[in-house]
């Protein structure tokens, strides 16, 4: 955790838009699955670029949490700076040491489960309703275009690695892997996925 804290007060990953991949996946195949009343989480936000993306797009149930209490600082102020009146509920803890009083109907998770030690499938599962959706965006396997990045994390896990274990509780219904260019050859980097709980 410190270490992720030392990197947003270094501002390393401090962004102000959501990623454009996941804005499109979003749109092309999650949206027409929820309302505005659905129940929206998201882990590891960071400074908050997805959630602005929902409040944006009118939903009225939307919260998220980061290990990180610096991010959510920034979060949390780059959204009231923005946004009146809006119900978000931002808050820090460790998705290990996550407790919800609620379930939700979608997780919007871009490069946190990627990133959290010990990641166990069932408690992910069990944050969601029975056919919640799980929007995923993960590191796929260690290709050769994969830039480590010690000074912010120290664990990764990759799809391939843990597609066994997300089975047992999901369903994957959909996957687009990512390619870099590797001296023109394609490298699958990393890989955007969605996946129903059973
Ligand atoms: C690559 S950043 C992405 C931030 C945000 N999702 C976005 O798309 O802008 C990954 C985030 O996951 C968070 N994270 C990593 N491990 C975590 C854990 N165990 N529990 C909660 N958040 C974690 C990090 O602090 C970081 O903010």
């Amino acid at each position: 955790m410190e270490l992720i804290n030392e990197g947003y007060l270094q501002g390393l990953e401090i962004n102000l838009f959501p990623e454009s991949e996941l804005v499109s996946l979003f749109n092309r195949k999650v949206k027409s699955l929820i309302n505005n009343q659905s129940n929206i989480i998201e882990f590891g936000c960071g400074c908050g670029n997805n959630i602005r993306m929902l409040v944006e797009y009118g939903y009225n149930n939307i919260s998220g949490f980061d290990i990180s209490e610096r991010a959510i600082d920034i979060a949390k102020t780059m959204i009231n700076n923005k946004y009146n009146n809006t119900n978000v509920n931002l808050f820090s803890s460790d998705f290990n040491k996550l407790e919800l009083d609620k379930k939700y109907d979608l997780i919007i998770d871009r490069a946190c489960i990627t990133h959290v030690k010990d990641i166990k499938f069932e408690k992910v599962a069990n944050c969601l309703e029975t056919n919640g959706i799980l929007l995923s965006c993960c590191f796929f396997e260690k290709s050769k275009t994969y830039i480590p990045r010690p000074e912010m994390y120290d664990t990764v896990n990759y799809f391939t690695d843990f597609k066994e274990e997300i089975e047992k509780y999901f369903n994957i219904t959909y996957i687009e892997k990512c390619y870099k260019n590797l001296n023109g050859e394609k490298d699958i980097n990393y890989v955007n996925f969605i996946a129903v709980k059973k």
